[in-house]
């Protein structure tokens, strides 16, 4: 399965140790470190290489038009909310939204939560000050704890053991629900008349409908098939903590190349795609599928360097561009990245994060986003593509299973005043349960109209 590293693979591995690293804890006891890393490289892998070229074909049709890709969950996950009903919640909320999206889009929906890894976060500000206090920031549960004491945020090493085990007993969960019957097309289907049910959702009534006649078409037909009862879910997150990913990163031994076990996806983010950082070298020598996020202020020669560096051979679903751009910046910023990138010839997939270039603060202080500026975007990015004849092939939201109270907006609208009620996220806000279902269906209603 996972061989010993020879020696030059070894070496692209740790490649990444002589390069600036940003946004990594200042973790007190190195050496702490160092022998529970040693320690995790002995535990198994995740994923398996399989499934993780798997997924990488299913990127390269959604890079064509000929899949779509959801990728949601939480902003960062916590140990607290990794119980079973809680991730049962998300994962239901996920293939709720996969049930209408495969509907309109007419194509295969390439399902990933942002789930099962997703403990660690960059933050603008790495200390933060409370009442004359300062302390490091929260950067995930993988680093440190939420809580404002300075035992609770110093970052502790054993977290990383912790955010492994919490990582495997939800990818066990995923991969019973996913298999066991839970993601049944006719049980889902069912859920989603449920949510249609409440009268707040009356105008998607004419796309219910026809699902439904889908649904009963597919029944009355005999249509019956393994592929209605089973789902993939594949798992992904932001590889940032770099001693965990190197630790995670295992020789395949089929191939004799190495994979990050970790999660089948991972993605660099926006404030850690420097093109000479450690994380943009790390995700360079192992054969994922990734991601890297993309903000306003990239240029096509940053876009083509990183194809450059990630992807020089162009092999379709290796690599994905994440942009997050905001609703107002869209229409002006991704046309010239995707023009560009057309040019070059080399095949990336676009999927489009219309939550972090969105992001506001509520009169009472709080982090939130309008779901009406989510929309926007994702309008945007599927009218640049449109006009150049580009592929757009996704979606990567923050969402949850629940009903709390963090992003504005809805049928069952939240305002500003009832964001307080219950407004749960460690860091940014995420759709609710309902928000994310009507994101669907708002989402649906664009892409039957378009050929993706
Ligand atoms: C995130 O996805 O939670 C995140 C931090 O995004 P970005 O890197 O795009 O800011
Ligand atoms: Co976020």
């Amino acid at each position: 399965m996972f061989n010993d590293a020879d020696e030059q693979t070894l070496a692209s591995i740790l490649a990444w140790r002589d390069l600036p690293a940003k946004h990594q804890p200042d973790w007190p006891d190195k050496a702490e470190l160092e022998r529970l890393m040693a320690y995790l490289r002995t535990l198994p892998p995740l994923v398996f290489a399989g499934e993780a070229d798997k997924l990488k074909q299913e990127m390269a049709a959604a890079g064509r038009g000929q899949a779509f890709v959801l990728m949601g969950g939480d902003c960062a996950e916590s140990f607290a909310d990794s119980s079973a009903d809680r991730i049962r919640a998300r994962i239901r909320t996920i293939l709720q939204m996969a049930a209408v999206l495969t509907y309109a889009a007419s194509v295969p929906v390439v399902k990933i939560g942002r789930m099962a890894g997703q403990f660690a976060k960059p933050r603008s500000n790495p200390f933060e000050t409370r009442d004359g206090v300062t302390l490091p920031s929260y950067m995930g549960d993988a680093v440190n704890g939420h809580e404002f004491t300075r035992e609770a945020r110093t970052p502790d090493p054993h977290r990383l053991i912790e955010a492994y085990q919490r990582s495997v007993s939800t990818l066990n969960l995923v991969r019973a629900f996913t298999t066991g019957g839970f993601a049944d097309l006719a049980k889902v289907h069912e859920w989603n008349k449920g949510f249609m049910a409440n009268p707040a959702y009356a105008k998607y009534e004419a796309m219910a409908g026809e699902i439904d006649r889908a649904m009963r078409f597919m029944k009355a037909a005999g249509v019956s098939t393994d592929s209605f009862r089973t789902v993939d879910l594949y798992s992904s997150h932001e590889a940032l903590l770099l001693p965990y990913e190197e630790a995670m990163t295992r020789i395949d031994s089929r191939t004799g190349t190495p994979y990050n076990t970790s999660a089948h996806f991972l993605w660099i983010g926006e404030r850690t795609r420097d093109i000479g950082g450690a994380h943009v070298e790390m995700l360079s020598h192992v054969r994922n599928p990734i991601g890297v996020k993309l903000g306003p202020r990239t240029t096509v020669a940053d876009a083509i360097a990183l194809i450059d560096k990630l992807n020089p051979e162009g092999e379709p679903g290796r690599l994905t561009f994440i942009t997050r751009m905001g609703a107002d910046k869209i229409r002006d910023c991704l046309p010239p990245l995707v023009e560009g990138v057309a040019r070059d010839g080399r095949p990336v997939t676009w999927v489009t994060d219309p939550m972090h270039g969105n992001t506001i603060t509520a009169k009472n202080g709080l982090k939130t986003r309008r779901l009406s500026d989510i929309m926007r975007e994702i309008q945007g990015f599927f009218a640049v593509h449109q006009e150049l004849g580009t592929h757009p092939g996704g979606i990567h939201v923050e969402l949850t299973g629940d009903d709390v109270t963090e992003v504005l907006g809805g049928s069952e609208e939240v305002v500003e005043d009832t964001l307080e009620e219950r407004y749960e996220t460690l860091v940014d806000p995420r759709l609710n349960h309902q928000q994310s279902l009507e994101m669907a269906f708002l989402v649906a209603e664009q892409l039957r109209d378009i050929d993706i």
